[in-house]
């Protein structure tokens, strides 16, 4: 079992994305764990932010930079001389990605390219977690979790892109970080990590589900839903993030062993489609929130998305803590504080701890 509470003390995390979703959850979480947080993002991406509303800014050191810059990327690595780098900053959106997939491959795999290159001149750096998706194997569609050994693929840019900063990280790893060489060449153990669809308070990214909930309820409508039929490994944002914790702490203690690609997604049961999820929030929500299909034609999703997830739980010793519908009740407990004006910075710390003890 990774003892994460004496894993990360005193250690310098150099974590990009920090101003996102994901990202602000992170800071929270590595704060709570006694980490020093080096941020390295663009602005956050949506307003409001969780960045903004939980002051992550003063919790941490932040670079605003843009990870398709080598120079400054370089730079602030140098500066920081990390133990320990989490990627988490990217073009996430599918929806985006068709809009402009020029941006979603820059960003994503150059930027990949980018960081793991300035990795290689800073050495300081022991433990590198690349966060990728569960979008990136070739989907087949089937009713099965795809397990970390399966082919890449992916139909639409966001996720192609993201399969392609796999394989630049799988490359890297064997040019560069090899497991074979580590201790004698080099000390970079570099592994990636592939979640599921997640969900939690504090996220308003554009096209995604519970953030077009909580937009639209309120405000007398039906929130609109896209695929209602479609499958996806829904889980709350603590779940991933400890797993990439998790991760990260056996790198730094047991190097290359753990070096490759790993998935961290909810138990088969949690699977859900878009409209049985839609359907659970409205009824947790109560005051009449209800929701209707959009019928207008969409561009394409996978319909059957799951991920198998045997080997961190047996390796590693990561088991999904919350359900699905602690997940929902945890989301709809945070809106309904956010709404009501609580201070959100010590409500996401309740709900870390919260986490940790159940
Ligand atoms: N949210 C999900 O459901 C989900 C699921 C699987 C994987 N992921 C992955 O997790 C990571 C974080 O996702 P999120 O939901 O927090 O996304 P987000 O959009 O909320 O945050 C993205 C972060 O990346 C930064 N960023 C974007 N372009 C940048 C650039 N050019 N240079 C520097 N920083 C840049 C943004 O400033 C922000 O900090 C992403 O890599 C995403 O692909 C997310």
């Amino acid at each position: 079992m990774v003892d994460l509470l004496n894993s990360y003390k005193g250690k310098k995390v150099f974590l990009t994305g920090h101003s996102g979703f994901k990202g602000s959850w992170m800071c929270l979480l590595l704060n709570q764990l006694g980490a020093e947080v080096y941020g390295y993002a663009l602005n956050p991406p949506t307003n409001p932010s969780l960045y903004e509303v939980a002051k992550i800014k003063e919790l941490i050191t932040s670079y605003i930079a843009d990870v398709r810059d080598y120079q400054a990327l370089s730079k602030a690595l140098l500066e920081v001389q990390p133990d320990m780098v989490i990627h988490l900053a990217a073009q996430a959106l599918v929806r985006d990605s068709y809009k402009n997939p020029l941006d979603t491959y820059s960003i994503n795999v150059m930027g990949t390219v980018n960081l793991l290159e300035a990795i290689r001149h800073t050495k300081s750096v022991r433990a590198v977690v690349n966060v990728t998706t569960d979008k990136c194997y070739e989907n087949r569609e089937w009713l099965w979790g795809y397990r970390e050994n399966e082919p890449m693929g992916g139909y639409d840019p966001y996720s192609n892109s993201k399969a392609c900063s796999e394989l630049v990280t799988s490359s890297f790893r064997s040019s560069f970080f090899n497991p074979a060489d580590y201790g004698k060449t080099h000390q970079v153990a570099l592994a990636s990590a592939r979640a599921g669809n997640v969900i939690g308070g504090g996220d308003w990214a554009s096209d995604r589900l519970i953030p077009d909930f909580i937009r639209t309820i309120g405000h007398g409508e039906k929130v609109k839903i896209r695929s209602p039929y479609a499958i996806r490994p829904w889980q709350h944002v603590l779940e991933p993030l400890s797993g990439y914790l998790m991760l990260g702490a056996k790198l730094l203690m047991d190097g290359s062993k753990y070096a490759e690609a790993w998935n961290f997604g909810p138990n088969d049961s949690d699977a859900k489609t878009v409209e049985w999820m839609i359907g659970k929030l409205c009824n947790l929500w109560g005051e009449d929130a209800s929701y209707e299909i959009d019928t207008n034609p969409q561009p394409h999703e996978a319909t059957c998305l799951k991920l198998d997830c045997s080997k961190a739980k047996t390796r590693l010793g990561w088991y999904p803590k919350w359900d699905i519908e602690t997940a929902i009740n945890n989301i709809v407990e945070w809106t309904k504080a956010y709404k009501q004006g609580v201070e959100m910075r010590s409500f996401c710390e309740k709900q870390i701890l919260q986490y940790f003890e159940s």
